[in-house]
């Protein structure tokens, strides 16, 4: 699916907030635990921690002050939310969904509520589908969380998974506004790619038993050398597809915000489109791959460090399990500047 965002006005970013647990789970730590070494993480990924849950610590934990946060930013009064969509694979349990237990922690009354699974494309896919609920004036104030609680379906025995994840979580307001906001989207899925990282139990193929359990079936389970490749190769081409789209070019992009998996995939990929390493916001050395998080938590780093500023041409491409992938290009506006329809 591809298309500009702009036909039915502008909808933007108002507010951004996120969330990491406090503890910090170190190369050093991990590798107590299995064979490995903070050398062999490091020169692999460039994961130097990440940040891990506490065990009564769940989603909807991390997406409450991340929400809060993005909605003071914007100026909107959790009441007055319409829409919650949350871009996860780990929500709370399997139902309710964490949309509805959000909006019931904020007290979002009058809000549609849901998750959305898309792997680490989730986010992507979330502000999607988001956006066109604004730009249609289906809704006014949407909240789009994406977040991940890896650590709880990590396999923690399994040196070539566990050193790659962390939690995080991060959200976003999307309001209408005057001028700028998105520009366009590229999303895709190959189903074929499935079996490369998936999750086999705890669904109706195999519902979580003593057998599932006993065999280790509740983990995350990852071709790693087979998502490399696919990561390189569709970070680049969902990038490029998105940017002919909205007829703009890649040295028009200011700020990069690709899918925190892994600084080698990231490297590849910004090198590839020719977008510069100070245009490209890094921080999976400090948060490992969190998944849905790993995008919103990345612009709020980049906010923080003032890269955000108004005019700013901000790319964002996810890839993940699916096998999914997506682009978002968006002229960054003043954050709590909606309703300007
Ligand atoms: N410590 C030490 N050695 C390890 C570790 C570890 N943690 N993990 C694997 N190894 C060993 C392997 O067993 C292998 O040993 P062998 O040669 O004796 O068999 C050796 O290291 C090399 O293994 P490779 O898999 O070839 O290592 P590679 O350089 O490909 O790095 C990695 C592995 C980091 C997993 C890489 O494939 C990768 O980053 N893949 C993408 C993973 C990813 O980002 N997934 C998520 C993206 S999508 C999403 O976000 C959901």
């Amino acid at each position: 699916m591809i298309g500009s965002a702009t036909s039915n006005g502008h909808v933007s970013i108002t507010g951004i907030g996120s969330k990491a647990p406090e503890r910090v789970l170190t190369n050093d730590e991990i590798a107590q635990m299995v064979d490995t070494s903070d050398e062999w993480i490091m020169e692999r990924t460039g994961i130097r921690e990440r940040r891990v849950a506490a065990p009564e610590e769940a989603l909807s934990d991390l997406a409450l002050p991340s929400a809060l946060d993005a909605l003071e930013q914007a100026g909107v009064q959790p009441s007055a939310v319409d829409l919650i969509v949350v871009a996860t694979v780990t929500p709370d349990m399997m139902f309710p969904s964490t949309g509805a237990i959000l909006a019931d922690k904020l007290g979002a009354k009058d809000a549609a509520a849901y998750d959305l699974s898309a792997g680490c494309t989730g986010f992507v896919y979330a502000i999607a589908q988001a956006h066109a609920m604004v730009a249609t004036g289906l809704a006014e104030h949407a909240l789009v969380v994406g977040g991940d609680v890896l650590s709880k379906v990590v396999d923690w025995e399994d040196r070539s998974t566990c050193v790659l994840f962390g939690d995080g979580a991060g959200a976003v307001v999307l309001q209408k506004v005057s001028e700028g906001g998105f520009l366009g989207f590229e999303l895709g899925a190959d189903g074929a790619g499935g079996p490369e990282l998936y999750m086999p139990a705890g669904g109706s193929r195999a519902p979580a038993s003593a057998e599932t359990v006993a065999g280790r079936q509740h983990y995350a389970k990852m071709n790693g050398r087979e998502v490399f490749k696919f990561a390189t190769r569709i970070l680049v081409d969902s990038a490029e597809r998105v940017l002919h789209e909205c007829e703009v070019q890649v040295d028009d992009v200011d700020v990069y915000v690709p899918h925190q998996a892994n600084v080698r995939i990231i490297d590849y990929a910004r090198k590839k489109l020719g977008i510069p390493e100070e245009k490209t916001v890094l921080n999976v050395d400090r948060y490992g791959n969190t998944s849905s998080g790993s995008i919103p938590l990345a612009l709020v780093d980049a906010n923080e460090d003032g890269r955000l500023a108004p005019g700013e041409m901000v790319l964002m491409t996810g890839m993940g399990a699916g096998l999914t992938w997506g682009s978002a290009l968006i002229e960054w506006t003043a954050n709590g500047k909606g309703g300007q329809s």
